[in-house]
């Protein structure tokens, strides 16, 4: 019954995005998140691209891209990290400078980023691995209370930017691992929206997400 239930949650879930998705094509952005300005965001950005790329195409597997990144996503997470909810050794480099930045400014750097197309990525072609990993993430399993990650990342990982779901499609494998890590032991815990993953995550072995992060890396539009 329990499983039944959560099926139910998740097949409505769906249901709802892909009706907002439909509106979305009608209805106008909420104002705050259409109106970064990616100009004055290019100027913010100087101390960001050593990690995370000029363009927001990180080169290391352990930095995430933010290229092509959802705005509503990127300036949550910028919030977090500005007023020291989430936290992270590499970003307290910038901790210091993000905190002399408005709101506003948040939002014309997440725009910035935003703007960009995410390079993609190339899953290791191992059978057994890109085999639950497609598994996983298109269908989840209900037996191990994993939901399918389509019902809110998409088919190919695009997110979903109206409700600020993050992409994770042709993001970077060390990353996408650590974070289910992080999500998995609580770690990471910053806004509501994380216990979402937490609860995900608390189902997933190491092997599985292993399985899942090679095949993100490797999905994109
Ligand atoms: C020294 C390297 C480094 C620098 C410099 C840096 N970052 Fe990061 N950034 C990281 C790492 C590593 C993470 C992943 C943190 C984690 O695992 O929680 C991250 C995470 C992020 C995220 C969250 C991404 C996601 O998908 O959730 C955003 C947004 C971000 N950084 C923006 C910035 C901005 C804007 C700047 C410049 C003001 C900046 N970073 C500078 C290394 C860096
Ligand atoms: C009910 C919706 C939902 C489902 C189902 C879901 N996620 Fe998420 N996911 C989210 C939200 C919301 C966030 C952002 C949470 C936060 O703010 O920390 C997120 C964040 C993530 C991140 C971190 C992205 C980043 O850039 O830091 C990863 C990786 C991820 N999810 C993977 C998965 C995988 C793998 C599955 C399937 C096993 C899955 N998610 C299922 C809603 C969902």
């Amino acid at each position: 019954m329990k499983y039944l239930l959560i099926l139910f949650i998740f097949v409505g879930f769906s249901d709802l995005i892909d009706a907002a998705e439909d509106k979305s094509k009608k209805i106008e952005m909420p104002k705050t998140f259409s109106s970064g300005n990616v100009d004055k965001g290019s100027q913010l950005v100087e101390s960001c691209a050593a990690c995370h790329g000029a363009d927001g195409n990180s080169i290391s597997t352990d930095w995430p891209k933010l290229a092509g990144q959802n705005q509503k996503y990127l300036y949550e997470q910028l919030k977090y990290f500005r007023d020291g909810e989430r936290m992270n050794v590499l970003m307290m480099a910038v901790t210091p400078y993000l905190q002399t930045l408005s709101d506003e400014d948040l939002l014309d750097i997440s725009a910035f980023y935003s703007n960009y197309k995410i390079s993609g990525g190339q899953a290791k072609n191992d059978e057994e691995l890109l085999g639950l990993g497609t598994q996983l993430y298109r269908f989840g399993n209900m037996k191990e209370q994993i939901p399918a990650c389509t019902s809110c990342h998409g088919v190919y990982g695009q997110g979903n930017s109206l409700a600020g779901y993050p992409s994770v499609g042709g993001q970077q494998v060390g990353y996408l691992t650590s974070s289910l890590k992080a999500y998995r032991s609580k770690e990471r815990n910053a806004g509501e929206s994380s216990l979402i993953m937490q609860s995900i995550a608390e189902n997933l072995t190491d092997y599985e997400i292993e399985a899942l992060a090679n095949y993100m890396h490797g999905i994109y539009k």
